[in-house]
């Protein structure tokens, strides 16, 4: 299956994307966590990346494309894959398409995750992160970690991100409401969009996101 997650910020895309990616057994590919890992490699994208999103704005188009492709283009990725955070404007979901398209292919569904910006603001705020892999993610309050600020998953040290403070967040969601939110009219012109709400404890959304693909 070839998926794509939307949402906004702190929507729950990467805590879905882990358990998705998981049952329906296809890579997890998250843009973000490619940023970061580039960042914290201190390759020269990473480099061209940080400002924009210590800002909370895209990167541009033209780092971003070409970065996604050559995820998308990895062997694992042959038969499927789960998008996260990647179309997140008109420009990148064109783009995608002309890719999938050359390569004879199709998306089989856009899984949409609906929560009001309250709760989003109440996630990004107690959200930490593994310095060892951004994709070990806790929250202080909703996914506490046993041990303060240690990693379950593997005893990385436990941060907030850089873009998780109060001033970019709003910038974020600015971003996402002028930027991302019209391809989620780009899909339904499509008939791939699938809407359902992020409210709820985890394996209940996963499982609504599981009932709702197979539809
Ligand atoms: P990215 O890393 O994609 O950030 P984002 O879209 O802002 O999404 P988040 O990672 O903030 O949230 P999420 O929805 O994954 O939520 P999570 O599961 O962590 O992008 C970062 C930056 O990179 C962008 O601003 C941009 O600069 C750049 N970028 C990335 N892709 C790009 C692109 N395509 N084009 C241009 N630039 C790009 O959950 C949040 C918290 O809530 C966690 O603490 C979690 O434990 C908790 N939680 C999750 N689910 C629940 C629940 N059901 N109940 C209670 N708590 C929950
Ligand atoms: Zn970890």
């Amino acid at each position: 299956m070839r998926i794509v997650l939307v949402g906004p910020p702190g929507a729950g895309k990467g805590t879905q994307a882990a358990f998705l990616a998981k049952n329906l057994s296809i890579p997890h590919i998250s843009t973000g966590d490619l940023f970061r890992a580039n960042i914290s490699q201190g390759t020269e994208l990473g480099v061209r990346a940080k400002a924009f999103m210590d800002a909370g704005e895209l990167v541009p188009d033209e780092i971003t494309i070409g970065m996604a492709k050559d995820r998308m283009q990895q062997p694992d990725a042959a038969n499927g894959f789960l998008l996260d955070g990647f179309p997140r404007n008109v420009a990148q979901a064109e783009a995608l398409d002309a890719m999938l398209t050359e390569a004879g292919m199709k998306l089989d569904a856009v899984l949409d995750l609906e929560v009001e910006e309250d709760e989003v603001v109440k996630r990004i705020a107690g959200r930490r992160i593994c310095r060892q892999n951004s994709a070990h993610v806790f929250h202080v309050i909703y996914a506490a970690p046993k041990t303060e600020g240690v990693c379950d998953q593997c005893g990385g040290e436990l941060y907030q991100r850089g873009d998780d403070s109060e001033d970019t967040v709003r910038n974020r969601l600015e971003v996402y409401h002028t930027q991302t939110e019209p391809i989620i009219d780009y899909y339904k012109a499509q008939g791939l969009l699938v809407t359902i709400s992020a409210l709820g404890e985890v394996h209940e959304i996963t499982k609504r996101a599981m009932d709702a693909l197979k539809k």
